[in-house]
């Protein structure tokens, strides 16, 4: 497979074309922001943590039947992907209370959610990524409501298998975020599954094993990643 142009680069990865029209290559990168880039550093290895951990994850899915667009790991930080069209929605789904949602509606931290949330974000870096409902996205034509619908109802199934999946590993997975593809007419998961992406809490001690130690100065990140992916890697 061979490397060509540049066409995207984000905070934390960036996209190659390849000779092959339909698939990209998804380079990882150890730069890590927070709270829409306010907060900048990095995190030594983080791509080659991140590719390895989402390439589980992805591999994980797909053994279940949710189609991604993950094709295969290519190096140490590059995933070959199929290339589709990004739908400008970050979905976010919550199991306990944490970040942004205590924030905003002054929840508890750790408080158990009755009912899995879903949230959406608008993916504009000059807007802030702000929240938006389903009728924003109807109305601002980011998706379809039978697309929206499709969305929804794959967010859920990944929750509940993720969910398990992590449970098994000593983990609870406290929220995550996802993107959304356009390819051959459906809707695949695209992105990454990541500790950047996820808030994982070891079961028992409750200790955060994801960003939230780089969001909040809490200490060793490395090792936070090194041991999901060592989790994962069993
Ligand atoms: P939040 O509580 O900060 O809104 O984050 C919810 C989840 O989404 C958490 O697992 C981190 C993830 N997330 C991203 O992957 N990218 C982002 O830009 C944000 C804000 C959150």
């Amino acid at each position: 497979m061979e490397k060509r142009d540049k066409i995207y680069e984000g905070k934390a990865k960036i996209l190659y074309k390849t000779d092959d029209p339909d698939k990209l290559i998804q380079y990882f990168k150890d730069d890590a922001t927070a709270f829409n880039a306010a907060k900048k550093g990095t995190v030594v290895d983080k791509g080659v943590m991140n590719n390895k951990i989402s390439t589980k994850i992805f591999e994980f899915l797909e053994s279940e039947g949710i189609v991604t667009h993950y094709e295969k790991m290519l190096s140490d930080r590059e995933m070959l992907i199929k290339k589709v069209s990004i739908v400008p929605v970050e979905v976010v789904v919550r199991n306990k209370a944490a970040g942004s949602l205590c924030r905003n509606l002054g929840v508890e931290e750790g408080k158990k959610l009755p009912i899995s949330v879903l949230e959406f974000c608008y993916k504009r870096d000059d807007l802030n990524d702000p929240l938006m409902n389903e009728c924003h996205i109807i109305a601002l034509e980011l998706a379809t409501q039978e697309e929206l619908d499709k969305i929804k109802e794959i967010a859920l199934k990944i929750n509940a298998l993720m969910s398990k999946f992590f449970a098994n590993l000593n983990l609870e997975l406290i929220d995550f975020k996802l993107e959304f593809g356009r390819f051959k007419g459906g809707i695949i998961l695209a992105d990454e599954i990541s500790p950047d992406t996820c808030r994982l809490w070891e079961i028992g001690t409750g200790k955060r094993l994801d960003k939230d130690r780089f969001r909040h100065d809490l200490g060793n990140v490395e090792e936070a990643y090194q041991e999901v992916l060592s989790r994962v890697s069993k």
